[in-house]
């Protein structure tokens, strides 16, 4: 029988959305159903008339697959549960959100998005019966019950380019480096761009620190005849004293940011080092995807419409032992899946002389 997806985009970019996108316009067609792209994620529905277009395979050639951010346009800040109104309320529009999905006659919704999203769109879809889907996105891999989640290899490896462009600057001028990269709660990024860009220090929130366990390591590697250091930090490590540094935007909302300025001066005094700091920011989420986010997003793409086509529901796919598989929404977003300690990357870079900033004197 002939069907009806929505599909849509929900909270921060990240390379690799458009290929999802591909894969499920082309699965599609091959079983001869329509795709209806959402644009700004749920926001688009609550427009009138509804901000939607019919997404086609002539549209989605193999340029979409290379293609940074999603033509369909995102949001991370209108949540229809609370949704702010232009007097500075805020309603709840959760139902307009889903008469707009019945008159719109769709037959299922998927979701591209991360905790946040999920945590929205699969309320809506129990409030409103609605046939939901979700796909893993986000660079912070912090999403439970998937080993991988779209758009992080990316981020990955433009914090890892980023190191690579560091580390001759570092040796020329006999300078310690840091670099901020993002993650929100979780230092995956930071962890595994350190190792795969041979630094000396990775500070994570998971793990405390101390300033002077990172001087000690410094002083090892002064004394070990090298010129330069190169650090890495996630966003969401705080002051060793607990402070969380935050960047407040217009409108009063707050992102990570800061810890790099926090941290630049303090080690340059305790190394005698001088010290720059590198914040990488949005960088990380823009431009192409690598050849294993395309893989992964197309996999996920097939597998999502698998799953309608098999009246499967309330299930985000995932991956899981080098296979795509399907779990139950809410065991995806139960928690943030934040980086072990004791885990075999953090016990790969112990064992490579890089600090934590935790070791003892
Ligand atoms: O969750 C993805 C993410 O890029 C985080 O790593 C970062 O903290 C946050 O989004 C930035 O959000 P915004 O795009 O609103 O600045």
């Amino acid at each position: 029988m002939k069907k009806k997806i929505g599909i849509l985009t929900s909270g921060g970019d990240c390379a690799g959305l458009n290929a999802v996108m591909r894969a499920v316009v082309h699965r599609s067609a091959l079983l001869g159903w329509e795709v209806l792209g959402i644009e700004h994620g749920t926001a688009g529905l609550l427009e009138a008339p509804p901000r939607v277009k019919a997404l086609k395979p002539e549209d989605f050639d193999g340029f979409m697959l290379r293609r940074g951010g999603t033509v369909l346009g995102t949001t991370n800040s209108r949540n229809p549960f609370k949704y702010p109104m232009p007097d500075g309320s805020v309603k709840d529009r959760s139902a307009e959100l889903i008469a707009a999905c019945k008159a719109l006659g769709m037959d299922a919704l998927i979701g591209i998005g991360g905790d946040g999203s999920f945590d929205i769109l699969s309320r809506l879809a129990k409030q409103g019966d609605l046939n939901f889907v979700g796909i893993p996105k986000t660079i912070d891999n912090d999403l439970a019950m998937t080993d991988r989640s779209v758009g992080f290899d990316t981020a990955v490896a433009v914090a890892t380019e980023a190191l690579d462009r560091l580390q001759p600057t570092a040796a020329s001028h006999d300078r310690v480096m840091i670099l901020e990269v993002m993650g929100r709660d979780a230092g995956h990024i930071a962890l595994a761009a350190g190792i795969a860009g041979g630094v000396d220090v990775i500070l994570i929130p998971e793990i405390p620190y101390t300033i002077e366990a990172v001087a000690r390591k410094i002083a090892r590697v002064k004394d070990s005849g090298r010129n330069f250091a190169l650090m890495i930090v996630s966003e969401a490590v705080k002051s060793p004293n607990g402070e969380k540094l935050e960047v407040v935007y217009h409108g009063g909302e707050t992102r990570y940011g800061g810890i790099g300025d926090y941290l630049g001066p303090r080690i340059a005094r305790e190394t005698g080092f001088e010290t720059r700091v590198t914040v990488l920011g949005h960088v990380q989420r823009g431009g192409s995807p690598t050849w294993n986010d395309r893989l992964l997003a197309q996999a996920f793409g097939v597998k999502a419409v698998d799953l309608i086509q098999e009246g499967r529901f309330g299930c985000m796919v995932a991956w899981q032992n080098r296979k795509v598989t399907a779990v139950p929404i809410e065991d995806a977003i139960r928690e943030c899946r934040v980086v072990r300690p004791e885990g075999t990357m953090v016990h790969t870079a112990r064992s490579l002389g890089i600090s934590f900033g935790d070791e003892a004197e």
